[in-house]
């Protein structure tokens, strides 16, 4: 089986929130899906853009999007995100109590479902849960800001995760998220991720579209070695 091709997904935290539907058609034809960091002031301290954006912004591209939720009570929230269209639901290990639960709601209501483990989290105690998941979110910075330092020790779980999803036969995404650039993306597909959020480096680059290119060669020339 050959190894799947690499997902770039640009974050619009990193875009001009006046211009969003502009900034997320500006790399139409470039991006495989789109990252949305919904935040909400409790489970970190930032505060960004909920469900009537992401409603908005659905019906503004045809990209799929990748909906990353850094909020208190998913259970509560996610499956309007599934229901909105997004094609992937991730929620936060940390805020959730029966992660396998809502992931099956999730995938029932149309979406993928994702898992996403913060910086100070531990891979080990969610292994087991990953045959629920389609998605795995390794943060490689502290969750709540872009435009952070990658932290190259994370990608000790990425590549625990991915001998595990190995093993088991899985069919996992595995997405990094924070820091991902021309210069730290080749280290994180070669620990075993081929997913990569990127906000500062495509929307802070002249061309975004070009930005999505260039990450994704990198990428996938790094997936391709032995
Ligand atoms: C931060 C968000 C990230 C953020 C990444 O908590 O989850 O998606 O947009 O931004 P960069 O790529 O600038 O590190
Ligand atoms: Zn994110």
């Amino acid at each position: 089986m050959s190894a799947p091709s690499p997902v770039v997904a640009p974050s619009i935290l990193a875009a001009d929130f006046a211009r969003l539907a502009d900034e997320v058609r500006a790399v139409e034809g470039a991006a495989d899906w789109i990252h949305v960091d919904v935040m909400d002031n409790h489970f970190v301290p930032n505060l960004t853009i909920g469900l009537p954006v992401v409603q908005s912004l659905r019906a503004a591209t045809t990209i799929p999007f990748d909906v990353h939720l850094m909020i208190e009570e998913p259970r509560r929230w996610a499956p309007g995100y599934a229901d909105a269209g997004a094609y992937n639901v991730t929620f936060h290990a940390e805020a959730s109590d029966n992660p396998v639960s809502l992931a099956k709601d999730l995938r029932a209501a149309g979406a993928k479902a994702g898992l996403a483990i913060d910086r100070d989290t531990p891979i080990e105690p969610y292994l087991e849960l990953l045959p629920s998941f389609d998605t795995l979110l390794i943060m490689t910075i502290k969750a709540g800001f872009g435009g952070q330092k990658f932290i190259p020790a994370m990608l000790d779980k990425v590549a625990a995760a991915r001998r595990h999803a190995k093993a088991g036969h899985l069919e996992l995404r595995i997405e990094v998220d924070g820091g991902i650039a021309e210069d730290t993306i080749a280290e994180a597909a070669a620990a075993g991720a081929d997913a990569f959020v990127a906000g500062t480096a495509v929307y802070s680059a002249q061309d975004p579209a070009e930005a999505v290119r260039k990450l994704r060669g990198l990428a996938a020339r790094a997936m391709a070695e032995p």
